[in-house]
């Protein structure tokens, strides 16, 4: 079978598609036959040895997925050859077979696409809890996103909208503005060429904003730290700038506000069973068409830099999806 490895730390042009042995299910486990993987943003640390995650080469990126279970190890009830399932993996998933733990599995509803299971386990995973659990959004808040039309900002968008939210979708082109219209944000923000606080202002009639989801970091979230009302919160979700920022502690003070550290890999771990209560009301959404889980493209497996190259060249809109086998 094909498998995309990173056989040494570094930039994505020393990844090689390889052939690799087909993995057995042991006790507990499935074998699934991927049919896409989808690719996040850390998986263009992962391979450079940058993300928290480091795993020793060789592996595979890709930390989720879809496909149909090959195979199911003793003592495995749940699935049956032939199933549609999905799930997460950390690492590992760019491959045409893997071998995972059944509990780390959801069938896919009948209403629900594989190119659109793949990408749902983590940005819209990591989203809910986000807002869910992290920030405690209530119906009528003013939700601003930043990197607004990127995989876990779309599904901010996505799933502010779905939760009652007023969405202020906020990116670095007019284009992904009016793309993250389409996909529920009621008004918008250029941040490369409008001035970003008072416009803040402005909407919000000068109460400032309840939420501000930040996966982007960088000077960007001072200034939105500067635009929280009374007892907003501001959602630590990533650094895609490339910059970890420093704000100033004295302004959780004078706002009375919150900055919220969001991991969704340890929540999964640490509090299982409201992470599944999160998937089951994903997978209901996605299937209703709620959620829209729009893929940016489907790249084959011999196509990896241009998938990696979305990510890194900060053209991805929504998800960007490894094809490894045929979905009919
Ligand atoms: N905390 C958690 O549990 C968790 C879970 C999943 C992901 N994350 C983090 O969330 C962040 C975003 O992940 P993602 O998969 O959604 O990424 P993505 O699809 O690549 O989106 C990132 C967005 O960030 C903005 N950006 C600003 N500077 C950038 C740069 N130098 N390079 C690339 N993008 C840049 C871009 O929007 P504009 O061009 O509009 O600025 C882009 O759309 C990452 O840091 C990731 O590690 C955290």
């Amino acid at each position: 079978m094909k498998a995309l490895v990173c056989v040494s730390l570094g930039p994505a042009e020393n990844l090689k598609v390889m052939e690799a042995p087909p993995p057995a299910a042991k006790a507990g486990e499935v074998v699934v036959d991927v049919v896409y993987a989808a690719l996040n943003f850390f998986d263009t640390l992962i391979i450079e040895g940058k993300y928290q995650l480091k795993p020793e080469p060789p592996f595979s990126p890709a930390g989720e997925f879809a496909g149909r279970v090959a195979a199911v190890g003793p003592g495995v009830e749940r699935f049956a050859v032939g199933d549609r399932v999905m799930g997460s993996t950390g690492y590992g998933a760019a491959r045409e077979q893997i071998a995972i733990a059944a509990g780390r599995l959801a069938p896919v509803p009948a209403g629900l696409p594989l190119d659109k299971a793949a990408g749902l386990s983590i940005a819209y995973g990591t989203t809910l809890h986000a807002l869910k659990q992290r920030a405690e959004l209530q119906p009528g808040e003013s939700l601003v996103v930043l990197g607004a039309s990127g995989g876990v900002g779309l599904a901010a968008v996505e799933i502010g909208k779905a939760m009652g939210a007023r969405v202020i979708a906020c990116a670095s082109s007019d284009d992904k503005l009016a793309f993250a219209r389409g996909y529920g944000a009621s008004e918008t923000i250029n941040y490369a060429t409008e001035d970003f606080r008072a416009r803040l202002k402005a909407l919000t009639g000068g109460k400032g904003v309840d939420i501000v989801y930040d996966p982007v970091g960088g000077a960007l979230t001072e200034a939105a730290l500067r635009s929280l009302a009374w007892k907003g919160r501001l959602l630590v979700i990533g650094f895609a700038s490339g910059e970890i920022p420093k704000p100033p502690l004295n302004l959780t003070l004078l706002k009375g506000c919150d900055i919220r550290g969001v991991y969704w890999g340890e929540f999964v771990v640490r509090e299982p069973e409201a992470h599944r209560d999160n998937m089951s009301q994903l997978l209901s959404w996605a299937e209703s068409g709620r959620l829209k889980v729009h893929v940016h493209a489907k790249f084959p497996i011999e196509a990896y830099l241009q998938a990696f190259e979305a990510i890194s060249r900060r053209q991805a809109l929504g998800k960007v999806l490894l094809q490894l086998g045929g979905d009919a």
